[in-house]
């Protein structure tokens, strides 16, 4: 299967591997050194299978980082811009990168600004990374404590992603992941928003046919508004909430959040402002707030510090001059962009979340 995003094509499922050695034999590549970026957990579990599959990488050379999101900055570029530089990396090369959204954004940035860029490919491995971080061109790396706060826009010469890596992620790094195709399906489709619920993520038989999906849906989005001026805006519904959220855990120690699971708390407070204020029928809002709450449990969220909170929501890089902006839906399926939110109302929404069952 193949999605055609603006440059480059989205590989997915069956066909992926070879895709990729039919582009590595294509003329632009026939004399270009490759070398793949990678962490150790994808090194230990994906790239055998790559290798294994791939017989024209089997003498490319392998740049690993430790993983972590913490890894994701300027230094641990700084050490692949240097690994470059003393293999005399020309400009021909093209970089691989397989792993999860740090390995995608940390790689696709060290390429797109080595020697003013040279090309780069993304195997993603991480459900994260397969239907959300590798398509969409946004690149880059934490610095200061920032997310994402210095990078680019480019795009990759070509995405495959092999729905099999799936296999070795642990649950709950798949569950964060699944929080963006529950998103998907929010905004997008009401008739994939069914097929998500009915999923039962411990034993998924059709993980092509998701990624596919959540990539056309992602891809169309990307493609109607690349520099986020409206519709691109939609793929921020449950993040306005979510990402105060998951800041805020950051201060509690052994207490962390993954991603999604921030994501997930967020999407049912925006849910509950767009009940309020959007029309949302009650009913699904319960829908939502249901399937979430039975996939996600409930986490103890503390919001006595409100002032401390809405600190964290007004630095949410999304802003312009102050002002906080959330992305709503009327209806699952139908969104609504720019929508402004009283204080009062998210902290309602906060309450909603902490009361309900
Ligand atoms: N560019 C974008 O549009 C965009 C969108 C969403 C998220 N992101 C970024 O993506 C990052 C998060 O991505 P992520 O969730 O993939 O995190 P990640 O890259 O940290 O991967 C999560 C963990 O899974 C491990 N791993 C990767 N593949 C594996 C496999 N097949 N089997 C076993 N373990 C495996 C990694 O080593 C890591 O420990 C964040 O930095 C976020 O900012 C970017
Ligand atoms: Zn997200």
């Amino acid at each position: 299967m193949k999605v055609n995003a603006s440059t480059y094509n989205v590989h997915v499922g069956e066909g992926v591997f070879k895709a990729l050695e039919e582009l590595l034999a294509s003329d632009k590549y026939k004399n270009s050194n490759i070398y793949i970026i990678a962490d150790e957990n994808s090194v230990e579990h994906c790239l055998p299978i790559l290798l294994d599959e791939v017989e024209s990488l089997k003498e490319a050379g392998v740049l690993q980082i430790e993983s972590g999101e913490e890894n994701k900055n300027l230094q641990t570029c700084i050490d692949i811009w240097g690994a470059l530089t003393d293999g005399n990396v020309d400009r021909k090369a093209v970089v691989i990168n397989l792993g999860g959204g740090v390995i995608g954004d940390m790689g696709g940035f060290v390429a797109s600004t080595y020697k003013r860029g040279i090309d780069f490919i993304n195997i993603p491995t991480t459900l994260l990374s397969q239907v959300d971080a590798s398509i969409g061109g946004k690149l880059g790396i934490d610095f200061e404590r920032l997310k994402n706060h210095i990078g680019v826009f480019n795009n990759p010469q070509g995405v495959f992603a092999h729905a099999g890596f799936l296999s070795t992620l642990s649950y709950e790094e798949l569950r964060s992941g699944y929080a963006e195709v529950i998103k998907h399906g929010i905004i997008a489709d009401a008739d994939y928003w069914k097929k998500v619920k009915r999923t039962d993520l411990e034993s998924v038989e059709d993980w092509d046919d998701i990624i596919f999906r959540s990539i056309e849906i992602k891809n169309k989005i990307v493609l109607e508004d690349p520099t986020e001026q409206g519709a691109r805006k939609s793929l921020n519904f449950g993040h306005t909430i979510g990402h105060a959220i998951e800041s805020s855990f950051l201060g509690i120690e052994g207490k962390h959040l993954l991603h999604g699971e921030a994501i997930a708390i967020g999407m049912i407070c925006e849910a509950f402002v767009s009940y309020k204020i959007a029309d949302l029928p009650l009913n699904e809002l319960d829908d939502i707030t249901d399937y979430i709450l039975a996939l996600y449990g409930k986490q103890d969220i503390d919001i006595s510090d409100e002032e401390g909170f809405m600190n964290y929501l007004k630095n949410d890089k999304k802003n312009q001059a102050g002002e906080t902006r959330f992305t709503l839906i009327s209806r699952v399926g139908n969104y609504l962009v720019d929508k402004q939110v009283s204080q009062d109302l998210i902290f309602e929404a906060l309450n909603f979340y902490k009361k309900e069952r």
